[in-house]
């Protein structure tokens, strides 16, 4: 495996990577599951790059940027065990945004709903950078996580409208055994918020059986899965959502599928979690995971 700490270190290892090649961009403090998409690139793609790079730009000022975890070691090691070929880290945010740095990509719609209604420049920060990265490396293939179902909804906009050749594969979230979605933030929670975080999963299993039952009004699961959330006392609702996963528009019916989107605060960290109904339905309507 190869490290790049600069464009030009980039530029020069990618010309020797074989093709197909797949790309999974993070902002390290990796965990299963970004591995788990590092491994569906190695078992598809002649060589996977990776990246990891704490993206400032997609945080907001209140927000977690100087605590974000960081262990770069560790990192390394994790993606080689995983079958990663190139890992870009770059060793400053000077090396992304350099001085006079001016300009953004931004997808309008699906971005000001859900999170970026919670946080009006998240998105713009994540689809400028990954602009940056998808023309740096240049992948066949990028790996996405379900984990974040908007950011892969904004993504699959962004390859769309500015031509980028490149098929998004979106892969499961991962959980940890009771159920709670991995993240880099879960380390934020203190044992008794991490004892209440599971709420999240035991709301989105609510959503499912609701309607396994036959339950179709959105208004009525946002208000169960409420309801359940509210209950657990370290939890403070965000937002819960029952939307159409191609516009992310709140329903009133569900026909046929909508997207269950979740943000909870447990004390002050900020979770986040979904679900496509019908349950195991994808979340693109194409090819969306390894399997
Ligand atoms: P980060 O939060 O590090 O996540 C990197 C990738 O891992 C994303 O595609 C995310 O959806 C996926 N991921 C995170 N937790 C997951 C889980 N439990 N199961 C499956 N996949 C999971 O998302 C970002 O970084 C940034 O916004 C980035 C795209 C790198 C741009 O800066």
């Amino acid at each position: 495996m190869r490290l790049a700490r600069s464009i030009s270190e980039l530029r020069s290892l990618r010309a020797s990577l074989p093709e197909p090649v797949g790309f999974v961009p993070t902002m390290g403090s990796l965990h299963e599951g970004h591995l788990s998409l590092v491994r569906c690139s190695h078992q598809e793609c002649a060589s996977t790059a990776a990246s990891i790079f704490v993206n400032p730009t997609q945080f907001a000022p209140s927000e977690d940027l100087s605590a974000y975890p960081r262990d770069l070691d560790r990192d390394l090691s994790m993606l080689e065990k995983a079958g990663a070929n190139l890992v870009f880290a770059p060793v400053s945010d000077g090396e992304m945004y350099p001085p006079g740095y001016a300009t953004w990509v931004t997808v309008s719609g699906i971005t000001e709903r859900l999170e970026g209604a919670s946080r009006p420049t998240h998105f713009r920060g994540v689809t400028t950078v990954v602009a940056k990265l998808f023309s740096l490396v240049r992948p066949q293939r990028a790996y996405f996580g379900q984990k974040d179902a908007q950011q892969a909804l904004v993504i699959d906009r962004l390859i769309a409208d500015l031509d980028f050749d490149i098929e998004l594969v979106v892969a499961p979230t991962v959980r940890e055994p009771d159920g709670l979605a991995m993240s880099s933030r879960n380390t934020y929670l203190s044992p008794a918020e991490r004892r209440a975080a599971p709420v999240l999963r035991r709301a989105l299993d609510l959503a499912e059986s609701l309607w396994r039952d036959g339950e179709r009004s959105a208004e009525e699961i946002r208000s169960r899965v409420t309801a359940l959330l509210r209950a657990e006392p370290l939890a403070r609702v965000d937002y819960a959502s029952v939307a159409d996963p191609g516009t992310l528009e709140e329903l009133e019916t569900i026909s046929p599928r909508a997207l269950v989107s979740l943000a909870v605060r447990i004390g002050k960290t900020r979770l986040i979690d979904n679900t496509v109904l019908p349950p195991g339905s994808p979340l693109l309507e194409r090819r969306t995971s390894c399997s």
